[in-house]
């Protein structure tokens, strides 16, 4: 086991990077604690799990992302003060990305914040969000727009979870994946290199080789918010690829998971960065043919025409959070293969990039 302890300004936390699942016992145990699951997490781990912990300190929910709302926190609150729950009140979690955000929220919220352990079960949850310090909610249709800043206190991160992953949410983990290794330094210097990581991350790897992948994440995303925790500058890059992902989200209502958007997103801005000259023609194929497009096939997900449909993209990349102008945001890489966001991304460029990459993906 090792740890890697994070000094956050919103408070500091550790990542417990677990071999076995020993830890469990400890939660098992504690005092004054309530634990949070989703109905499938629950389903899967309730005989070797959830079976262990007394019956009285376990809440089942249904947790997607349609859910990921204030109303599935508003019935955490009423469960927990039903039960009298006090300050003093430890929540423990497990679940993936959506999960984190609802009891995050709820965590950070009731009595102004209570102590929360998480336990992420999904790949995206370990490798990102579960260090994003971020909570976040959608509110109608507009996603991510409620939120607070709060970690856990402690994640208890054993990639054995991602065994009972369907295929879509696996490789919605290795999108964002892909991502990170997309913004390490130099990283456009050695596209063959995380070529072959990506190949070795589907092809049933190792349990020591995906956790070295998701310490590696883990370095790279908090290289970008150091000094930079609240989202004010450098630490936007990070949203290499949200722009579109998120708007696709939303149009296929959520039939494209997180991540999977986010690589759709990716190969949409190198395109962005290719027409206007900046990203090689070299480059820009090396990516698509070797990165992406191979965790795109059928048999991960089906990508439908109606999903891509411009103006209902459009629409929602407008309600974009992270939109400040009348233009779009958008994060690509630059003449000199260096990520930058730009403001002067058009609606009339955006159309004529949309409908190429839907001719790219064959789906005109
Ligand atoms: N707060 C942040 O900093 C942050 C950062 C990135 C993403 N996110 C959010 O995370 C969400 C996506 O997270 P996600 O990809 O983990 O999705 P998710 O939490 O919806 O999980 C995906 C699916 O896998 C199921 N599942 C989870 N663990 C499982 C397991 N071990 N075995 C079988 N099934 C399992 C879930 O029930 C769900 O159906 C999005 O809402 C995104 O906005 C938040
Ligand atoms: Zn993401």
């Amino acid at each position: 086991m090792d740890i890697l302890k994070i000094n956050s300004k919103v408070k500091p936390f550790e990542v417990h990077f677990e071999n076995d699942f020993l830890f469990l016992e400890k939660l098992f145990n504690l005092e004054n604690s309530m634990v949070i699951v989703g109905n499938i997490v629950y389903k899967h781990y309730k005989k070797t799990i959830f079976d262990k912990f007394s019956k009285e300190k376990l809440i089942v929910l249904e947790l997607d992302e349609d859910r990921k709302t204030l109303e599935s926190v508003t019935a955490i609150y009423d469960k927990l003060l039903n039960l009298s729950a006090k300050k003093n009140l430890t929540l423990i979690s497990f679940g993936g990305g959506v999960n984190q955000d609802v009891v995050g929220f709820a965590a950070s919220t009731l009595y102004r914040g209570v102590n929360w352990i998480f336990v992420p079960t999904t790949l995206l949850a370990m490798a990102d969000s579960a260090i994003g310090l971020k909570t976040s909610l959608n509110y109608h249709s507009f996603k991510n727009v409620l939120g607070t800043f709060y970690p856990p206190t402690d994640i208890y991160l054993n990639v054995g979870f991602v065994d009972t992953l369907e295929k879509k949410d696996y490789y919605s983990g290795v999108g964002e994946i892909v991502k990170f290794l997309l913004m390490e330094k130099n990283a456009f210097d050695n596209l063959e290199s995380i070529a072959s990581t990506v190949t070795s991350l589907t092809s049933t790897p190792s349990k020591s080789f995906l956790t070295g992948i998701v310490k590696k994440s883990i370095k790279i995303k908090l290289g970008y918010m150091e000094g930079d925790e609240f989202d004010t500058g450098r630490r936007n890059l990070l949203n290499y690829g949200h722009e579109l992902g998120h708007a696709l989200e939303s149009s296929s209502k959520f039939a494209i998971p997180h991540g999977i958007g986010v690589m759709i997103g990716i190969l949409f801005a190198n395109q962005v960065s290719y027409k206007r000259g900046w990203l090689s023609k070299k480059l820009y194929r090396y990516i698509n043919d070797h990165i992406l497009l191979n965790n795109l096939k059928p048999d991960v997900i089906k990508l439908e025409k109606d999903h891509f449909e411009e103006t209902v993209i459009l629409e929602n990349m407008k309600k974009d959070k992270k939109r400040l102008s009348d233009s779009l945001p958008l994060v690509l890489p630059d003449k000199n293969n260096s990520l930058i966001k730009i403001t002067d991304f058009s609606f009339e460029e955006y159309l004529s990039n949309i409908s190429e990459l839907k001719s790219f993906l064959n789906l005109n």
